[in-house]
């Protein structure tokens, strides 16, 4: 699975950090954060962090 952090919606509301850290990741001030291949042991925890972005910028792709 592919995440991809739409950085126009994301506000910094860091929720993704808290729930998989080791996929998400603050860069500076004004955030964020990427966006790579998702390990298997970490699909979970990526469904939940975009569940919980409040405003939906983190993107679920196959691939
Ligand atoms: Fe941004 Fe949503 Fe994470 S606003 S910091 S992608 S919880």
């Amino acid at each position: 699975m592919q995440t991809v952090v739409d950085l126009t919606r994301c506000q910094g509301y860091a929720q993704c950090v808290f729930l998989a850290p080791e996929v998400f990741e603050l860069h500076g001030e004004e955030g964020l954060l990427y966006a790579t291949a998702v390990p298997e042991d970490q699909v979970e925890r990526v469904r939940q962090a975009a569940a919980a972005c409040p405003v939906q910028a983190i993107l679920l792709g196959e691939g």
